[in-house]
């Protein structure tokens, strides 16, 4: 049997890829702009919770798919996993974990994220505002014995997508096997039918 022929298959599959491991693993979130225009970036999917259905990536509030999710708040991400070679298209309704969100799991999440962030991945949420010059920029930025010692910068934020489509592709010989999931609210089950590739 393919292994996208079954949700717990697919958790198994996302459960691997979260979080990314190096070349090859990052997926990549798509966005629409405010010109209506699809824009996509490689991103590190952080974790992978399966009973609330939700993955979550670390960036900066500044960047600009925070806006994007912000007006748009379904969007997809999409994972290549190389050795079942399948690709997963996780279509998602984005929430916004920053200093200010008020939602306590939200705010556990991020805080648990950024204790999990290397030092050298914390000194990069101070980057100041309004140089783009990299001395002026090294000079202002704490050290990571610095960063390890601040409270978590307003800069860094969690994006959390509560997925509710799967699309699941596996290319294998003869035939590719495709899998299409819709959550369904109403039975609290995800529904799943083989499609043409
Ligand atoms: C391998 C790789 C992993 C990346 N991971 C992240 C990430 O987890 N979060 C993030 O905000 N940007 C990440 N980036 C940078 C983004 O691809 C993107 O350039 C940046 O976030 C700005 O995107 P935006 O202006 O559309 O918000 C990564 C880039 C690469 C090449």
């Amino acid at each position: 049997m393919a292994i996208v022929e079954t949700i717990a298959g697919i958790y198994r599959l996302i459960n691997k890829a979260a979080p990314s491991r190096g070349p090859g693993d990052y997926p990549q979130l798509a966005t629409v702009d405010a010109a209506g225009v699809a824009r996509t970036r490689l991103v590190i999917l952080r974790g992978f919770d399966a009973p609330q259905r939700r993955v979550w990536v670390c960036t900066n509030v500044f960047a600009k798919k925070v806006a994007q999710l912000t007006d748009h708040t379904t969007a997809e991400m999409t994972l290549w996993l190389a050795r079942p070679r399948v690709q997963l298209r996780l279509l998602c309704t984005w929430q916004i974990a920053r200093a200010e969100t008020a939602d306590p799991a939200l705010q556990r999440l991020r805080d648990e994220e950024w204790q999990r962030q290397s030092p050298y991945a914390k000194v990069l949420y101070h980057w100041p505002a309004g140089t783009q010059d990299p001395a002026e920029v090294l000079a202002r930025l704490p050290s990571p014995q610095q960063a390890e010692a601040l409270p978590m910068p307003v800069g860094y934020c969690l994006l959390v997508g509560t997925i509710t489509r799967i699309d699941a592709l596996q290319l294998t010989r003869p035939l590719h096997h495709r899998w299409v999931y819709e959550w369904d609210a109403v039975n609290n089950a995800w529904q799943g039918a083989r499609r043409l590739p």
